[in-house]
């Protein structure tokens, strides 16, 4: 795989790279499990947005009730102290599963590209588990990083601009998570870095659908609205941060 050539547009859409004292703290074995508890929850919800923009905005009600229950048990298992399903066996039922549908082809380009990544993300949301698991790591609630909420609170509030405005959010999550990754790849054990550098091709994908649903939405050229998201990504990135997450800023 070629991975400079996978990174290159992904360190072109982001206004900077993850500073050195981040990953100096991610590559100490004492936080691994936290880096990996985190990213874990991450995965799954990477899944949740991607669902509740199928469920907002695509209206065949039974193809999202369906959706829906893909991700229960995964949610009772992360959020509500639920028990650990099988998640190999979840897995193959939802790549068997059918997708919802619709007559608009905005929207169906919308279903088509989020229900493949909540597929992957499911399927990221398992591997991590695994990871852990093979590592003797529990599975322990966290709290949230900065990160996300940060970017949220710069979404306008009326439509077409919040989803426009979300739709690139999640671009820059997806882009940032695809350089952490590789940035992170070289200071861990020979699995790990298999895994996370196996991670990129989905992940640089990701962030190019959601920009790419993003201009569809919009009658103007969106470019100016993803520089000022791609500054406030990179000043949450770069700012001192009190909390060590797998989207964290610099450790203060
Ligand atoms: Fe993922
Ligand atoms: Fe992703």
């Amino acid at each position: 795989m070629d991975y400079p050539q996978l990174l290159s547009p992904v360190l072109n859409f982001l206004h900077c790279t993850t500073p050195q004292a981040w990953l100096d703290k991610a590559r100490d074995p004492a936080n691994l499990p936290l880096l990996l508890t985190d990213h874990l929850v991450c995965e799954l919800k990477a899944a949740q947005t991607a669902l509740l923009l199928v469920r907002k905005y695509v209206a065949d009600k039974q193809g999202a009730d369906a959706l829906l229950a893909w991700l229960q048990p995964y949610e009772d298992f992360a959020f509500r102290d639920g028990p650990e399903p099988d998640f190999a066996a979840l897995n193959r039922q939802i790549s068997k599963s059918v997708m919802p549908v619709t007559d608009d082809p905005w929207g169906q380009a919308l279903i088509s590209s989020m229900v493949l990544l909540i597929k992957e993300e499911l399927h990221h949301f398992w591997q991590v588990r695994e990871a852990m698991e093979a590592r003797a790591i529990p599975y322990v609630k966290i709290t949230a990083s900065r990160y996300g909420k940060g970017m949220l609170k710069e979404v306008r509030t009326h439509e077409p601009l919040t989803l426009i405005d979300k739709l690139i959010c999640s671009a820059y999550i997806e882009a940032r998570s695809c350089e952490r990754f590789a940035a992170l790849a070289p200071y861990l054990d020979a699995d790990l870095q298999k895994f996370y550098l196996s991670l990129l091709r989905s992940e640089a994908r990701h962030y190019q659908d959601y920009l790419a649903l993003a201009q569809q939405v919009s009658s103007e050229d969106i470019s100016d609205r993803v520089r000022y998201f791609g500054e406030v990504e990179a000043g949450l990135i770069l700012a001192p941060d009190a909390e060590f997450r797998f989207h964290s800023g610099v450790p203060a």
